[in-house]
């Protein structure tokens, strides 16, 4: 299974969310590995921080920013249960070749009305993709959420029909991620049981489903 978080807005979460699915799966005993797709090597970075730190390694972490990416994910995958790829901001080479890798596409969104929640491009790059692999599988993940903003929006106009449609988990906007991120943790590194760690529980589970 190759999934791949992708949206060329930048600070929407493709990191947050590829580290933390990739360490609940690991910590299921999954053996996972983490492409890191962004010139800018942040996944790469936190796995950095997290052997000066100590921390044990969950999962590896490999940087693979180049527009061959579709190639390479598959061996990465021959060894691997999972393989997440943490996607790049605004390079469309890079961004066709991990749509072309991926099995299922999670685009994270910060909900906001006056946005759209991923750029046309994009967009446009998903359906430019499904003409070779019409079985690509697209999923918004809501992240940042303001518990309110949600409920009202939700009642308003039936996230449902979005397309791509939008998974039930959510993830609150919740200090515990900066806080984690800075030092090479996890949020379940901090507290196994805070709000943050049991959406990414519960996120984790419902991918994991989706991705059979
Ligand atoms: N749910 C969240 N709550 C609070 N801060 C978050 C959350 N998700 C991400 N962040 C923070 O927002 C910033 C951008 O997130 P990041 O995952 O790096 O986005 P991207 O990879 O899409 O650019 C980081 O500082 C990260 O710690
Ligand atoms: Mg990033």
């Amino acid at each position: 299974m190759i999934v791949a978080l992708l949206n060329q807005k930048g600070g929407v979460g493709k990191t947050t969310l590829a580290l933390h699915l990739a360490g609940a799966w690991a910590r299921q005993g999954k053996r996972v590995t983490l492409i890191d797709a962004d010139p800018q090597g942040s996944a790469l970075d936190w796995s950095q921080q997290r052997a000066r730190e100590n921390l044990p390694r969950l999962f590896t972490v490999v940087g693979l920013a180049r527009d061959t990416l579709h190639r390479e994910a598959p061996e990465l995958a021959r060894d691997a249960d999972a393989v997440v790829i943490d996607g790049p901001p605004r390079v469309a080479g890079l961004m066709r070749s991990a749509l072309l890798a991926a099995d299922l596409v999670l685009i994270p969104a910060q909900p906001s009305p006056f946005d759209g929640w991923a750029s046309a491009e994009m967009l446009k790059l998903l359906e430019e993709a499904r003409i070779f692999r019409p079985q690509i599988v697209a999923r918004f993940v809501l992240n940042r959420c303001a518990a309110r903003t949600i409920i009202a929006r939700e009642t308003a106009d039936g996230l449902a029909d979005h397309d791509p449609p939008v998974l039930a988990s959510r993830i609150g906007q919740r200090v515990a991620f900066a806080d984690a991120a800075r030092t090479g943790r996890l949020v379940c590194d901090l507290d196994g049981n805070s709000p943050a760690a049991r959406e990414i529980s519960a996120l984790a589970a419902e991918v994991g489903r989706l991705a059979g």
